[in-house]
């Protein structure tokens, strides 16, 4: 039998977003699951019951035959009290079902004891690791983008100015400043949805990583005297000494006194957030200037944050809302269901309608936070850091750092010896073969030799004007070709030759397709 997933209403107010969207509850279908979505789930993110229906969801009215003949519950936000019935939510539910929401695990235990009480599996969208693999199914940073870019529009829409600079008739404009604190999927979003409004715009990070991603968003990075870099595991920072946040914290004092706008981030996860912002800078910043702080949920990286609200400290407006996505409730809600779909296909591989939850895969593991009557909270530390490993290079001594490849006593015999064997080689080949030929065989072993040496030695980031260099060779290797496919009277060389044509037109094609779909992706629509 296919698993019922059931999708009912929200039950925390003000929470606008929808785990599924119409197109991924057809998706969803044809993985083999069946539908039912609550009637009016979808209203706050402008997904009508009719869209649902025509995609092939069954829309239920009673709510207590939703639950009841649920085999998987999905939903936003974590077991409450369903507005209709006023019921809980899990006394609803029959006991060994599977519930699929955000759940805050670390934050909130108890809520883990309750599925395990009642025997339930339980995962939670905000524990998908950060790894390259489960990119396509990182809610987290899906909302993290939606809140760094909404932040910034909060910020305009309670600031008295513009924030691009003006000269007009009637006097000048200074542009905005903004200081984004965290760079991470947030900060990253916040600075260029500031740039694009014409602000100048500053970050600051503990990760060393960071400063090319804000430069290249057309953000300043700012620095302290201190040398600690703050990467940690799974692309995410850690705890810095005292002495670096003091330091940090320095810095911030003398930006709050110039900037208009603070948008803070700054978060290790599982820690409260660090309190960075204190009253003092607050007050030392110019009045009329706005702080969001995104961190509000972990406590507020700022000392006047008020949950939730927006609060006025020394002619400072603080914006302390906990849910700034749901603020963008179609675009989160799509974002969302194509994250949660890919989450469902993951463990659904046979699509064949039925969950497996498999606790040897990193992802499920560490999103599994309850399952057979076990708590599996916190999950192990992620296997692989985004974060470049940074730490051998800095220690090695710096001659060895500078050779592309380290050579050991032992390698380097192998390479006499390998020497030796080639050079014999070709003496050997230069007794039988006819000199027009050993001039040619020696130009082609040394560009095999070049080229490979060139090519592996060559960062990811070079690899497109590589492939220019490449496409310019290929063109040498056709003209070549060309000239030797015809009137050599040799089959063997018009096959080689004509060989020597298909794969170098290859690359060349290949290459511009390559370069335009690359080109592509910086295109924006209607361009
Ligand atoms: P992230 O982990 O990608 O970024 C956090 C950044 O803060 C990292 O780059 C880290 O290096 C930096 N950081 C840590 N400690 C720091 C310090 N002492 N000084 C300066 N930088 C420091 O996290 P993401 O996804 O960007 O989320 C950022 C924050 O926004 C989190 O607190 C998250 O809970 C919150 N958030 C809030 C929402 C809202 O509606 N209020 C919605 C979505 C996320």
């Amino acid at each position: 039998m296919p698993l019922n997933i059931a999708v009912p209403t929200n039950t925390t107010p003000n929470e606008t977003r929808t785990p599924v969207s119409p197109s991924t509850v057809k998706a969803l279908s044809q993985l083999g699951f069946n539908i039912t979505v609550e009637s009016g789930a979808g209203l706050d993110s402008q997904f009508s019951d009719d869209e649902f229906r025509d995609k092939g969801a069954t829309i239920e009215t009673d709510v207590a035959k939703l639950y009841n003949d649920a085999d998987v519950l999905l939903k936003i936000d974590a077991p409450g009290r369903h507005p209709k019935t006023g019921q809980d939510e899990l006394s609803m539910l029959p006991k060994g079902k599977t519930w699929i929401s955000f759940l805050a695990p670390a934050q909130h235990p108890e809520t883990l004891k309750r599925f395990n009480d009642h025997e339930m599996s339980a995962i939670a969208l905000d524990a998908i690791p950060r790894i390259s693999r489960a990119q396509k199914m990182d809610t987290l940073s899906s909302m993290a983008n939606i809140a760094g870019y909404r932040a910034v529009i909060e910020a305009a829409h309670n600031f008295g100015r513009f924030f691009t600079g003006q000269i007009t008739a009637a006097g000048k404009i200074p542009p905005a400043k903004v200081l984004i604190i965290g760079a991470g999927v947030a900060g990253l979003s916040a600075i260029g949805a500031a740039k694009s409004l014409g602000a100048i715009v500053r970050a600051f990070d503990t990760r060393a990583e960071v400063k090319e991603q804000v430069e290249s968003m057309g953000g300043e990075f700012l620095t302290v005297e201190i040398e600690e870099d703050g990467a940690g595991t799974g692309g995410y920072a850690k705890q810095m000494s005292q002495a670096f946040i003091d330091a940090e914290m320095a810095l911030f004092m003398e930006q709050a006194k110039e900037v208009d706008i603070i948008i803070t981030t700054a978060l290790i996860p599982g820690k409260p957030a660090p309190k960075l912002i204190t009253e003092d800078m607050v007050k030392a910043m110019k009045p009329g200037s706005v702080i969001v702080d995104l961190a509000s949920p972990n406590g507020g990286n700022c000392e006047c944050t008020v949950k939730d609200q927006i609060h006025s400290v020394h002619n400072v407006k603080i914006i302390g809302y906990t849910n700034l996505a749901a603020r963008s409730a179609n675009l989160a809600s799509t974002l969302l269901s194509n994250n949660i779909l890919r989450l469902i296909e993951h463990l659904c591989s046979e699509k064949d309608g039925q969950l497996q939850i498999d606790t040897d895969d990193e992802i499920t593991r560490s999103c599994t936070v309850v399952h057979q009557n076990n708590i599996l909270w916190p999950p192990p530390p992620p296997k692989l850091s985004a974060a470049p490993k940074a730490a051998a290079s800095q220690t090695a001594p710096a001659k060895e750092a500078a050779l592309p490849i380290k050579i050991t006593k032992t390698s380097a015999k192998a390479i006499i010896v390998y020497w030796l064997i080639a050079a014999a080689a070709m003496l050997a080949l230069g007794k039988v073969a006819p000199p027009d030929f050993m001039g040619h065989f020696t130009v082609f072993v040394l560009a095999i030799f070049v080229g490979w040496q060139l090519i592996w030695n060559v960062s990811h980031a070079l690899h497109t004007p590589l492939m220019s260099v490449t496409n310019a060779i290929s063109g040498i290797v056709v003209v070549g070709s060309l000239l030797q496919v015809s009137g050599s009277g040799s089959s063997l060389v018009t096959g080689l030759a004509g060989l020597g044509i298909l794969v170098a037109t290859i690359n060349i094609t290949g290459g511009f397709f390559v370069t335009r779909r690359m080109l592509n992706m910086f295109r924006r629509e209607g361009e």
